[in-house]
C-alpha cells in the first residue's frame, strides 16, 4: 500500500486538479482501491465528487474524535475511488496544533494508513494538500511514501523549491521513509517563457521533474463546473492525455499498483 501527497505551498498550481485525476485513474484503468483524502479546508476536491456541502471528514480525523477511519469515509460515483471529505473546520486543527494540544494529530493520518494497510482495504492514498504549512498537511507529509509536487512554469514555483525542499525535510523524523517523486510541470503550453521555464527546472530543480507535462486547456476549467475529473468530462483532451501518460510514468517510477 503506497500513500502519494500532492504538496506545494503555493495555491493554483494544480494540486487538486493532480490529486483528483490520478485517484480517477488509479481506480478505473489500474483497478486499484483508492482513498483520496480532502486535507485542505477549501474542500475543492469533496466538491469535485461528492454531492452536497458540510462534511465533517478529516477533522474528526485528526482530532481524535473518529474512533475509525471508516466513520469518516464517503463513497464516490466512481468505483473504487473512496473520500475522506475536507471541512471548513480544518482551521480548528491548527489551533491545537498551535496551543500544543496537537501532537497525535500529526500522527493521526499515519495511524489511519497504518490501519488501512493492516486491513488491506485500499491500494493506494492519495492525499490532496492544503497551500500552508499547516497541521492537516504536516499529517499528510507524515503518513506518506511519495510527494508529488505540481508547478506552474513560472519563476516563483521555481525558485520556491528550496524552501519546499527544507520544510519537507523537517517533517523527516515523523516519517523518515517520505521521499519527494518529483514535480509535475502543469499548465504548460508552446511559448518561449514557458520552454525556458521548462528548462531552467529541468537543469536546476533540487528534485526530479517528470518527463510528462500537462498541457494547459480550458477543459480542466469546464471539468470544475461539471464536477467531474477532466479523464470523465473530456477523455481526448490534452489533459487527460496527459494525466494518464504521467500517472503510466508515476506508477512505473513509484512502485505504485503492486499485486493487482
Ligand atoms: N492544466 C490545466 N489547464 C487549465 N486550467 C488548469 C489546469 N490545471 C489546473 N487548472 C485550473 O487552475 C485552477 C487551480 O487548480 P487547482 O487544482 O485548484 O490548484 P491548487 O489545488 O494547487 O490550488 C483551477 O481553476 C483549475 O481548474
Ligand atoms: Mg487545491
Amino acid at each position: 500500500m503506497r500513500t502519494c501527497a500532492i504538496l506545494n505551498m503555493k495555491g493554483g498550481v494544480g494540486k487538486t486538479t493532480t490529486a483528483i485525476n490520478l485517484s480517477y485513474i488509479l481506480a478505473t484503468s489500474y483497478q486499484q482501491r483508492v482513498l483520496l483524502v480532502d486535507a485542505d479546508g477549501q474542500a475543492n476536491a469533496t466538491r469535485a465528487l461528492l454531492p452536497g456541502e458540510n462534511y465533517d471528514g478529516l477533522t474528526p480525523l485528526l482530532s481524535g474524535l473518529a474512533s475509525c477511519y471508516d466513520e469518516v469515509i464517503a463513497h464516490t460515483e466512481i468505483p473504487g475511488l473512496d473520500i475522506v471529505p475536507a471541512s471548513n473546520s480544518l482551521w480548528q486543527i491548527d489551533l491545537t496544533c498551535i496551543t500544543g494540544h496537537g501532537h497525535n494529530t500529526l500522527r493521526a493520518l499515519r495511524d489511519m494508513r497504518d490501519a488501512i494497510d493492516e486491513d488491506s482495504s485500499y491500494d493506494v492514498i492519495v492525499i490532496d494538500c492544503p497551500p500552508s504549512f499547516s497541521g492537516a498537511c504536516v499529517a499528510a507529509i507524515a503518513a506518506s511514501n511519495s510527494i508529488i509536487i505540481p508547478v506552474l512554469p513560472d519563476a516563483f514555483s521555481a525558485e520556491g523549491m528550496e524552501d519546499l525542499v527544507a520544510q519537507i525535510d523537517g517533517v523527516r523524523k515523523l516519517q523518515p521513509d517520505v521521499r519527494i517523486a518529483g514535480c509535475l510541470i502543469n499548465q504548460f503550453h508552446r511559448s518561449d517563457v514557458v520552454l525556458d521555464a521548462e528548462e531552467y527546472l529541468r537543469e536546476s530543480s533540487p528534485v526530479p521533474v517528470f518527463e510528462t507535462v500537462i498541457h494547459r486547456t480550458d477543459k480542466v476549467l469546464e471539468s470544475t463546473w461539471a464536477h467531474q475529473p477532466v479523464l470523465l468530462w473530456s477523455p481526448r483532451s490534452s489533459a487527460a492525455r496527459d494525466f494518464r501518460a504521467w500517472a503510466q510514468e508515476l506508477v512505473r517510477k513509484e512502485a505504485l499498483c503492486n499485486g493487482r
